[in-house]
């Protein structure tokens, strides 16, 4: 789950700066250790453990001669974040410079086998065998691409890597399996990234790299070679995302940014109708669906499930992806197997969707350029823009508005669609009003645990804001169904438990209700999400966050969440934690 980096510049630039630049935009996928190679006569390393501002702030990392040059940013997998565990990995007469994402699982046999021959290694990481094999293939007489093709037959696990060597200057050959990479291209300058993000500022003209294919870049061409070493021809597609997207613009986080990003990026998914329309037409008759999904996205599709049941009359079955092997998953044409998943990248999400043949399968994603895409028959896109936060939030709402969409066109139901126009103008009230929630954050800023209830269409959302309270703030946060409550978890109340209750008007709401006493009756401090015409719920609450009192229960999902994301968001700020580095996560989980 790292990030990776290279680029071939064909101007006067120096690669140093841009592969830092590009490596700052592929934190969220990992930051505890961070390095540099460029070549200029010699192939020179600048690499450590830590944050890349602090690390660069000890060695001046944009400060390399070259330009071209690999760069890496660290998720430990295989080793703990250390200086010599940092990428890029060497052999020990420094010709290589390797930099990898991914879980090589047979490490150890290699590594055995290598230091046998008299290699030297000195580091944990499975990586580091990657550097010795092209080594030794290159000492054999192969030269670079041929060396790392010889290397991947010899691997198994997960890779995508990127490989320079001294013995072929002004070469950069890289390859993938399981883990992602891209390729983009402009004025004859290359650059190669785990994700799109990383060098939209300097292209959006992308190309994917299949399987196993390997690519070529020297100054002159980049060329894609598969198995049998045919050349392989790609058109760059031109992704719609623009630098700006890539920038916290002037928020302090991004998280921030991209909880504030929502009302637009709900409007540009809203757009999508069309060609939504298109896919579910294409695909005709659903009898049911399951939904496959991790996280966050799982909680998107579990209120899918609650919009599509009560909207469009199909079952919706909502499977946690690394549950899914373990679940009797009977299902036939008229299946619609969807898989939801911001990244496209999701290593269970992607085994889930490969271990069944049968159903029509649909990727939900919001990168164009994804694992997923490829799978699927067909696949709808999320058009939240990129999301750098760990904690995810605006692509949330843009797969909710996705499911809201299927149910509405699946039931022909135009007044819902009429009324999901409505959804950017109800998030824009909640954060012109968020000193209220900012405020909110001081007196739970010392909380050691909280409660989330909600009934229905809320109970999915109450979820997903106990787990973006609990991955950022590090408060131990649980959510339940409200009518749950009397079957177990009342027992743990009382008036150290604060209880969270989203409580819009609707069917639902006089159960919850309900629920709210029974915590009230046990001391409970109680915050309510309502609406702002609830003078019944106000009433019974120690806080409260009120929302425009025309979101009703259904529409509930999409707004009153984003009340809950901000909470989240300042209260972890109170705690002086980052958000968008939360402890032992990184956003992308291809392992
Ligand atoms: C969300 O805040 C989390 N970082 C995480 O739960 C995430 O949703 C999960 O790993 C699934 O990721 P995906 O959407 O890229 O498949």
């Amino acid at each position: 789950m790292c990030g990776i980096v290279g680029c071939m510049l064909n101007d006067n630039r120096k690669a140093a700066p841009v592969l830092l630049d590009c490596a700052k935009k592929l934190e969220y996928r990992g930051y505890d250790s961070v390095g540099l190679a460029t070549y200029d006569e010699r192939i020179h390393v600048k690499k450590d453990e830590g944050y890349i501002e602090t690390v660069d702030e000890a060695l001046n990392l944009a400060d390399m001669p070259g330009n071209y040059g690999i760069a890496h940013v660290r998720w430990a997998s295989v080793g703990k974040p250390s200086k010599l565990n940092s990428h890029p990995h060497l052999d020990e007469k420094e010709t290589v410079a390797v930099v990898h994402n991914g879980t090589i699982t047979n490490y150890s046999e290699l590594k055995d086998k290598l230091i046998s021959e008299g290699h030297k290694f000195i580091s944990q990481t499975d990586t580091e065998v990657i550097s010795h094999l092209i080594e030794k293939f290159m000492d054999e007489g192969s030269d670079l691409e041929h060396a790392l093709r010889r290397c991947i037959e010899l691997l198994d696990g997960s890779y995508a890597i990127v490989a320079i060597s001294a013995k072929e200057p002004n070469k950069i050959v890289a390859t993938r399996k399981d883990s992602p990479l891209v390729l983009g291209q402009k004025d004859g300058s290359y650059y190669l990234a785990s994700d799109i993000p990383a060098m939209i500022k300097y292209t959006n003209r992308i190309m994917e790299l299949n399987k196993k294919e390997i690519v070529v870049i020297t100054k002159e061409k980049l060329e894609i070679h598969d198995e049998h070493d045919n050349i392989m021809f790609r058109t760059p597609i031109e992704i719609d995302w623009t630098p700006e997207m890539v920038e916290k613009n002037g928020y302090e986080h991004y998280m921030l940014k991209e909880i504030h990003d929502q009302p637009e990026s709900v409007r540009r998914t809203l757009l999508q109708i069309d060609e939504i329309k298109e896919i579910l037409d294409d695909i005709g008759e659903i009898e049911k669906i399951c939904i496959v999904a991790c996280g966050t996205s799982y909680h998107a599709a579990l209120s899918g499930k609650y919009i599509i049941e009560s909207e469009a009359r199909i079952p919706t079955n909502v499977v946690l992806a690394s549950e899914f092997a373990h679940s009797l998953n009977i299902m036939d044409e008229k299946t619609l197997l969807i898989g939801m998943s911001q990244s496209g990248e999701t290593a269970d999400t992607l085994k889930a969707l490969n271990s069944i043949e049968g159903p029509t399968k649909l990727a939900i994603v919001n990168v164009e350029i994804s694992e997923m895409t490829k799978i699927a028959d067909y696949t709808i896109l999320t058009k939240a823009g990129p999301e750098l936060s760990v904690a995810a939030t605006k692509t949330y709402t843009a797969q909710v508005t996705v499911m809201y969409m299927i149910a509405a066109l699946l039931g022909n139901n135009e007044e819902l669609l009429d009324k999901l126009n409505k959804v950017p103008e109800y998030i824009e009230d909640i954060l012109e009003n968020s000193e209220i929630i900012k405020s909110m954050a001081k007196t739970y800023l010392y909380a050691n645990e909280l409660f989330y209830i909600g009934k229905g269409f809320s109970y999915p959302t109450a979820l997903e804001a106990a787990l973006k309270m609990k991955e950022i703030s590090y408060i131990h946060a649980e959510a339940y169904a409200s009518g749950e409550l009397k079957h177990g978890p009342l027992a743990l109340i009382d008036n150290n438990m604060p209880v969270i209750t989203i409580i819009p008007p609707g069917k639902d709401h006089n159960l919850t209700l309900n629920s709210l006493e029974e915590v009230k009756a046990r001391n409970s401090r109680i915050v309510t999400v309502c609406s702002e015409d609830d003078d019944l719920v106000q009433d019974k609450s120690e806080e409260c966050i009120l929302i425009n009192p025309d979101v009703d229960e259904i529409l509930a999902p999409l707004v009153y969440i984003v009340a809950l994301q901000l909470l989240a968001y300042y209260i972890t700020i109170e705690k002086k934690h980052n958000p968008d580095r939360p402890r032992n996560l990184a956003k992308t989980v291809t392992v």
